[in-house]
């Protein structure tokens, strides 16, 4: 055990790293990549996303993909639901947590998920009290925490209105997403000082894309800001196929670097990670050519 303090780190490439991939990866390429990533000891591995194959086709054999993984004991494997039919689907591959996803911002909301901020909410009274039933946790994400692809800078307190809502439909793990990759640390600085009388720093997940390079930056300030929840994919892969411009996922390899820089243990072993990312690397370009 690290006498160092412990930072949680949710490897989210089979998910968001793999949904906005143009070429198709084999089913068994990204039960290989879960289980590579299962061998570093990730908390959470984000799996895929029971949502509408017609829109994100990349992840339509999210039920394939659950019932070939084999599950480490100690990992959580976990999907994206949007409503009470991805729900159905998600207990039915046994999955071990699920995360809802809204918007701070209207323009995204209805491009990523068809339907209004309020709409979008309205669907995960269902999938919550599902959930409770089958003594699952959800997550709850909020998209454009800084800014929105459509309606540009989103103010703190849009995102702090849509935490206080998620938080009364019984959802208590929040991840504030920020979607673009476009943030500074000036912007996380005001967006968890904005979101903190509903949800302390330490409360919430922070999964920040990375287009600007600043990612690295941004996880020191969260850091200092008090946040010791994060997510990130392997290679730094992702996007997201509705955010226009969106590029991956702040890298894992950066985040286990930042968190050993500055003093934190997320107990992931470097190593494995980095075989699991060369090996999907090979798989997109061989897919690719
Ligand atoms: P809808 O309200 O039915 O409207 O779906 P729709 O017209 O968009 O529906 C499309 C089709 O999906 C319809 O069938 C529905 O029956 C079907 P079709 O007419 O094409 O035959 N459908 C479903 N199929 C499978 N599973 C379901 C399901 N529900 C409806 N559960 C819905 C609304 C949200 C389902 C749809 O718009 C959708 O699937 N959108 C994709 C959302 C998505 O996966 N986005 C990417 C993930 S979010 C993200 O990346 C951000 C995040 O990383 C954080 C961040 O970075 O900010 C989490
Ligand atoms: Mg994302």
């Amino acid at each position: 055990m690290s006498a160092r303090p412990y930072v949680r780190l949710c490897e989210v490439g089979p998910r968001d790293g793999l949904q906005n991939e143009r070429t198709p990866v084999p089913t068994e390429s990204k039960v290989a990549f879960v289980d590579a990533l299962s061998a570093a000891g990730f908390p959470e591995i984000e799996v895929s996303s029971f949502v509408s194959a017609r829109r994100v086709p990349q992840l339509g054999d999210a039920a394939e993909v659950f019932a070939r993984i084999a599950r480490r004991p100690g990992t959580v494997y976990s999907a994206l639901v949007p409503n009470e039919r991805g729900m159905e689907a998600a207990l039915a591959a046994r999955v071990g947590k699920v995360s809802v996803f809204a918007a701070a911002s209207e323009g995204f909301s209805r491009a990523n998920t068809g339907g209004t901020i309020d709409e979008v909410i309205a669907r995960f009274g269902p999938v919550v009290r599902m959930a409770r039933a089958a003594g699952l946790p959800v997550r709850g994400y909020v998209s454009c925490v800084v800014r929105c692809p459509y309606d540009g800078p989103t103010p703190p307190q849009a995102v702090r209105a849509v935490v206080e809502r998620l938080l009364a439909a019984g959802i208590d793990d929040i991840d504030l997403g920020e979607t673009l990759g476009v943030a500074a640390p000036d912007d996380l600085a005001r967006l968890l000082d904005g979101v903190a009388p509903a949800a302390e720093p330490g409360r919430l997940t922070l999964h920040l894309h990375d287009s600007n390079g600043r990612g690295a930056d941004n996880l020191r300030a969260a850091l200092a800001l008090g946040v010791r929840s994060f997510d990130a994919s392997a290679g730094g892969l992702g996007g997201c196929p509705f955010a226009p411009g969106a590029r991956g996922n702040v890298a894992t390899e950066t985040a286990l670097a930042v968190f050993e820089s500055e003093g934190y243990d997320a107990g992931v072993d470097r190593a494995a990670v980095a075989r699991a990312t060369s090996a999907i690397r090979q798989v997109l370009a061989d897919a690719a050519s």
